[in-house]
């Protein structure tokens, strides 16, 4: 028999906060002048959690994975990653571009052993054991000795992330990974990432333009309005898991997201033409 689930607020659990992310703003100098990029924006992940950010072009979503990787610096307010201030990149969180920026010069193999460099404690049989693993987790064993360029676009995607996993990063910092592949790809591989997520217990902020991507993907949906960047909209995704993108249900919560971009979207502009 299987334990009932508690049902009194007493007794669930809940995750660690994992990245707290607190009243950040960051401008960049141009020639043109100074451009308000971002914030104040505040907000928690759990651990264990996966937050979409999704926004219009140029609102900072980039800007923002960038500062929790610790590749910028934010001009006010903080990171805290485990409850530490983020100053720096760190083998606890590990960021997947839109481009897969493989090395072409090396295999396949090469490429995810190249991460577990920051690895130093393990040695090299234990790295080529690590390395075969997440390939075989992304499907591509058999590809170990295959060089870049002889890949598809969503083979090299799915190097990428067995790359960025294979140091086992607590956190998966990930700005669109999959902008750039066909639908049909796309769909297989947000199979495999729930499924990753899950076992690996990741926590994940994710970037995508493609809402219905967020929706299958997130426990959490924000919304960025621009200029400066800032949470408009919070979304809480209940649906069960494995998501199938083609569901009804997520269908109809990615249109209430979608409609919730396009109106303040459209208040944007009318506010800008007036
Ligand atoms: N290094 C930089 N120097 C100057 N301005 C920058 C720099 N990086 C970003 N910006 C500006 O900051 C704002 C936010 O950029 P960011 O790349 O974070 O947006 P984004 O939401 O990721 O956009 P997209 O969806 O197109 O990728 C934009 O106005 C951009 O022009
Ligand atoms: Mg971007």
């Amino acid at each position: 028999m299987t334990e009932p689930e508690p049902k009194m607020p007493e007794l669930i659990v809940e995750p660690p906060v994992k990245l707290v992310v607190d009243g950040v703003t960051k401008r960049f100098r141009t020639e043109d002048g100074e451009v308000e990029a971002l914030g104040p924006v505040s907000f928690n992940v759990k651990e264990g959690e996966v937050l979409c950010l999704v926004g219009p072009s140029g609102c900072g979503k980039s800007t923002m994975l960038n500062i929790i990787a610790g590749l910028e610096h934010a001009n006010t307010g903080k990171v805290l990653a485990d409850g530490n201030l983020v100053t720096a990149p760190g083998p606890d969180r590990m960021m997947m571009f839109q481009e897969h920026a493989l090395f072409p010069w090396l295999p396949v193999l090469g490429n995810v052993l190249f991460g577990l460099k920051l690895k130093p404690k393990l040695n090299a049989k234990e790295r080529l054991e690590v390395a075969q693993f997440y390939l075989k987790l992304v499907g591509l064993e058999k590809f170990e000795k295959t060089y870049v360029h002889e890949l598809s676009g969503g083979m090299r995607q799915r190097v990428a992330l067995a790359r960025a996993l294979a140091p086992n990063p607590r956190v998966l910092l990930m700005d669109e990974p999959f902008a750039a592949l066909d639908a049909l790809t796309r769909e297989q591989l947000y199979g495999d990432l729930q499924q990753i997520f899950e076992q690996r217990r990741k926590t994940v902020v994710f970037v995508t333009h493609n809402v219905r991507e967020a929706a299958c993907l997130g426990d959490r949906v924000l919304l960025f309005s621009s200029q400066p960047g800032r949470i408009h909209e919070e979304f809480k995704i209940d649906l069960p898991r494995p998501r199938e993108i083609n569901n009804t249900r997520l269908t109809e919560t990615a249109s209430r997201i979608t409609h919730a971009l396009k109106s303040y979207t459209n208040l944007t502009k009318a506010g800008g033409a007036a």
